[in-house]
């Protein structure tokens, strides 16, 4: 079993170190948010995420998991060190903010006096790594014996402990001109995951680095793709879920990330394809991927699309109208409010002069700290009372499961926009509501 470091305690980083603990290797994780660190010290996960409280709060008891903020510590205890910071969208620009990235390298290259790997999990934008690898190899008194390879990460939140013990593969980039020792340490420290054939693609560092950008690229691709459609089915009185389980059963398109609604969001999807194009453009090759302006244009339509369908609904005009939005969080099972479209068309009502009551089981806090001038209810019921409209705008398994009866004796109009497609509509139309999907005036 291995020693390693995890650079980087947020969704990815947490994850990754309480997987490799139950992998069995000693893990320190490290962060320069003291307060994060002293939370998940203690064995508290500092946001939502199933089964990994367990999985942290196990390994932080066996002593098999533990947390820092001093990097000298990692070093000392580890030669096996991941990366897992995160690359924000640059303010007022469409590339990644690589300074957290950066400061890592920066801050434990110096510090390699012995043989090391360093495996990048960040999504970063193409060439990175062989910048970052050349930077350590000139930074570390061992020097070509600090290694660094690339090691994309594919977790889903709401999914991260599932993806992370069990991913569908394991990619990992090296420079073929020095390959090193990255590809036997990174078999050993997946060697319980790799016992399961789990395919493994050793490729060099651009590929993989680019492996991870276009899968989030093909999957925001997707959604816009269906999304799009669900415009002309609303043209045309066609409905697009129909439409989905239809082209769906064609393997070569299959139904997964075919669900029309508020479109994606999140910390990862919007942002990569916005780096991706960045990237293209500095490599010259940005008409490769114009495409993808599209695919961010059609995506963020969604959101004006149900503002519009709520200012109608209402009457036409959004003042003073009282409206619950169910859902804050970017998806189901997440607290993760980042570039949320739940919370974009929450915001856009209430700037719009709308009563907007929020309720979300998990993405409350987040989203006050982001929209505090919103009103937050504390359930379902407390957030649809009186209210002119319901907005179902996060697909948890809660609005999904509600009695449609029940809601209707609280609201002061039955009307329902279903922004994620996800209502029984059967039994909501029966309860005499007004309903309105995306896509699907057939219904
Ligand atoms: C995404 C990728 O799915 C992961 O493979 C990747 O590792 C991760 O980004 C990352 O780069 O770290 P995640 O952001 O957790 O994962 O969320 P997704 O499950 O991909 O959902 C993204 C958004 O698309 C959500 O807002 C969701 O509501 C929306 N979506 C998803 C749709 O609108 N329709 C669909 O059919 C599916």
């Amino acid at each position: 079993m291995a020693s390693v470091s995890v650079f980087g305690t947020g969704y990815l980083g947490a994850t990754h170190a309480a997987g490799m603990a139950e992998l069995g290797h000693d893990v320190i994780g490290v962060d320069v948010d003291e307060a994060k660190i002293e939370r998940l010290s203690r064995g508290e996960v500092p946001f939502f995420e199933p089964e990994l409280p367990e999985l942290l709060r196990k390994h932080v008891e066996s002593g098999r998991l533990r947390f820092t903020t001093d990097a000298r510590e990692a070093v000392d205890a580890a030669d096996i060190h991941f990366i897992g910071v995160g690359t924000p969208q640059k303010k007022g620009d469409y590339g990644a903010d690589m300074r957290f990235v950066d400061a890592v390298i920066d801050t434990i290259a110096p510090l390699l006096t012995r043989p090391s790997v360093i495996f990048g999990k960040s999504t970063v934008p193409v060439g990175t790594a062989a910048r970052l690898a050349a930077r350590v190899r000139e930074l570390a008194p061992v020097g070509d014996q600090a290694e660094l390879a690339w090691n994309p990460e594919f977790l889903r939140e709401g999914f991260a402990v599932e993806d992370t013990l069990r991913p569908d593969r394991l990619v990992l980039g090296v420079d073929p001109e020095r390959p090193g020792r990255a590809e036997e340490v990174a078999r050993d420290v997946y060697a319980g995951i790799l016992a399961r054939d789990t395919p493994f693609l050793v490729t060099d560092l651009a590929t993989a680095e680019l492996v991870k950008v276009s899968a989030n690229a093909f999957l925001a691709t997707k959604i816009s793709f269906i999304n799009a459609i669900a415009e002309v089915c609303d043209a045309t009185g066609a409905d697009v879920v129909q439409l989905a389980d239809a082209i769906g059963y064609d393997e070569r398109i299959g139904r997964k990330f075919l669900g029309a609604g508020l479109g994606f969001g999140g910390g990862c999807l919007p942002k990569d394809i916005r780096a991706f194009m960045a990237r293209a453009g500095e490599l010259g090759v940005d008409q490769a991927l114009t495409f993808l302006r599209e695919v961010d244009a059609v995506n963020m339509r969604r959101r004006d699309h149900v503002v519009q369908l709520a200012a109608q609904s209402v009457g036409g005009s959004l003042l003073g109208a009282r409206i619950a939005v169910l859902g804050a969080a970017f998806k189901p099972n997440s607290d993760d409010v980042r570039d949320s479209p739940a919370l974009d068309v929450a915001g856009r009502l209430h700037l719009g002069g709308a009563d907007v009551r929020v309720y979300d089981p998990q993405g409350m806090a987040n989203a006050a700290a982001l929209w505090p001038t919103l009103t937050y209810a504390e359930s379902i019921d407390s957030a649809v009372k009186d209210a002119d409209l319901v907005i179902v705008a996060t697909e948890w398994n809660e609005f999904r499961t509600a009695d449609p009866g029940a809601l209707g004796a609280l609201v002061s109009k039955r009307r329902v926009i279903d922004g994620r497609n996800c209502l029984p509509v059967d039994a909501w139309r029966d309860a005499g509501w007004e309903y309105t999907g995306m896509g699907r005036h057939a219904g």
